[in-house]
């Protein structure tokens, strides 16, 4: 099964970044836009693993305390296209755990520096246009173990486990 770690977004940074994706539309953008129940952001893609359960146990001890999340700026890797988050130490801190808690336990990754975004839309034709993500925030207070599946119409991702914020214990 194909894995990732992410945070699920609250409804209105959703809502904020479908708001951007209906401009982009009406601006004339085409191509495959995410879906709502599909944005997300991705702290560490694992890709094919088979066991779900070695993950879980693995990421069991990452410990973080709530923090803020807002989307800022748009960006572009190619034709896919993206809202940026902005930068914070706590989010940086954050992948940084997981991903060294996936190493420790031998579990692979995809090792390309930690870059946040949410895609909004693939295979992009058009135009960027000059537009606005609108004022959204949200307290991050867990981050999820998902599975991708290949749907009739488009990328499942289900949420196969949850780990939320707690007591940060110093090393
Ligand atoms: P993307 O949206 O920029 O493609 C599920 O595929 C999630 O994992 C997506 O958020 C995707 O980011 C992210 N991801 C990171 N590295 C990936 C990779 N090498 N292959 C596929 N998805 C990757």
């Amino acid at each position: 099964m194909r894995l990732f770690l992410a945070i699920c977004l609250s409804e209105p940074v959703k809502a904020a970044l479908i708001n951007a994706q209906n401009e982009m539309y009406e601006g004339g953008v085409r191509g495959s836009f995410t879906s709502e129940e599909n944005l997300h952001l991705t702290l560490a893609f694992i890709g094919e693993y088979p066991d779900a359960e070695t993950v879980m146990e693995a990421l069991a001890p990452v410990t973080f305390s709530p923090f803020g999340l807002r989307p800022e700026g748009l960006g572009c890797f190619g034709d896919l296209w993206w809202a940026g988050m902005r930068a914070s130490p706590a989010l940086e801190a954050l992948a940084r755990r997981v991903r060294r808690a996936l190493a420790e336990n031998g579990i692979p990754f995809d090792r390309k520096r930690f870059s946040p975004h949410v895609t909004l839309l693939r295979k992009a034709r058009g135009p960027m246009p000059g537009i606005r993500i609108g004022e959204a925030s949200m307290t991050v207070d867990a981050f999820s173990l998902m599975r991708s599946d290949r749907g009739r119409n488009g990328m499942i991702y289900t949420e196969l486990g949850r780990f939320p914020a707690g007591p940060v214990h110093e090393a």
